[in-house]
């Protein structure tokens, strides 16, 4: 897989991927990734990669024709474009799952209020929040994508069932709760059931668990 990420802060989009598995799964050549800084394809004496809204209106925009070169000389024809704005479709990890499959992508990293509206028209194939709420730029939300997406790449994962187990497998229920030693911490007991060594009374005590965690935390899930 090629991850290919445009903005205009490509170390914050490479930080937290440069590091333990996200390094690892570069290392591996399961994944190539690489942020380009969007000033690369900006023309005149200021390399200008922002404008006035059309119209008028407070910030500044990202102007069409950095981002249309940046485009134009990066994708491929599998290439799949997706814009990070907080007025993209909410990402989730069923999202997750399918774009681990593509090939190739481009995160185009939104700032100030956005981009040129042509560049969704003619570019973008996926507009991407990581969330209902607005961060100073898109490059955090591209490496929190990229993360999700990579993690579950065949040979990412130390152990495959990690990624079967984990919360949102099935998208309608969170995990239940998980200890480790000692079993008695402070006098907080580790539950009995998961001492017993009884799999199908682990199994029931742990649905019911995921359920009731559900209840407390999410209760939007799944309604
Ligand atoms: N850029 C700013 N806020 C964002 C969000 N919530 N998701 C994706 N990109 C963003």
């Amino acid at each position: 897989m090629r991850i290919d990420i445009i903005t205009l802060f490509p170390e914050i989009a490479m930080a937290p991927l440069g590091e333990s598995m996200m390094k690892r799964a570069q290392e591996a050549g399961l994944v190539e990734i690489k942020a380009h800084d969007l000033r690369d394809w900006a023309t005149g004496k200021h390399r200008k990669t922002d404008d006035y809204l059309c119209g008028g209106g407070q910030g500044m925009l990202l102007k069409p024709e950095p981002i249309f070169a940046a485009i134009e000389e990066l994708r491929r024809p599998e290439t799949k474009v997706v814009l990070m704005t907080p007025q993209g479709q909410v990402f989730k990890q069923a999202l997750a799952r399918e774009m681990a499959a593509w090939s190739d992508l481009i995160f185009l990293c939104g700032h100030y209020e956005g981009v040129d509206h042509r560049v969704i028209e003619e570019l973008v194939d996926l507009e991407l929040s990581i969330g209902d709420y607005v961060l100073t730029n898109g490059a955090i939300a591209a490496a929190v994508v990229t993360d999700a997406i990579v993690r579950l790449l065949p040979g990412a994962l130390g152990d495959a069932r990690s990624a079967e187990d984990e919360s949102f497998s099935d998208p309608d229920l969170l995990e239940a709760p998980a200890y480790t030693k000692p079993i008695d911490f402070r006098g907080m007991k580790v539950p009995e059931v998961l001492l017993s060594g009884h799999h199908a009374k682990i199994e029931e005590w742990k649905k019911a668990m995921a359920r009731k965690r559900t209840e407390e935390n999410r209760p939007d899930l799944g309604r």
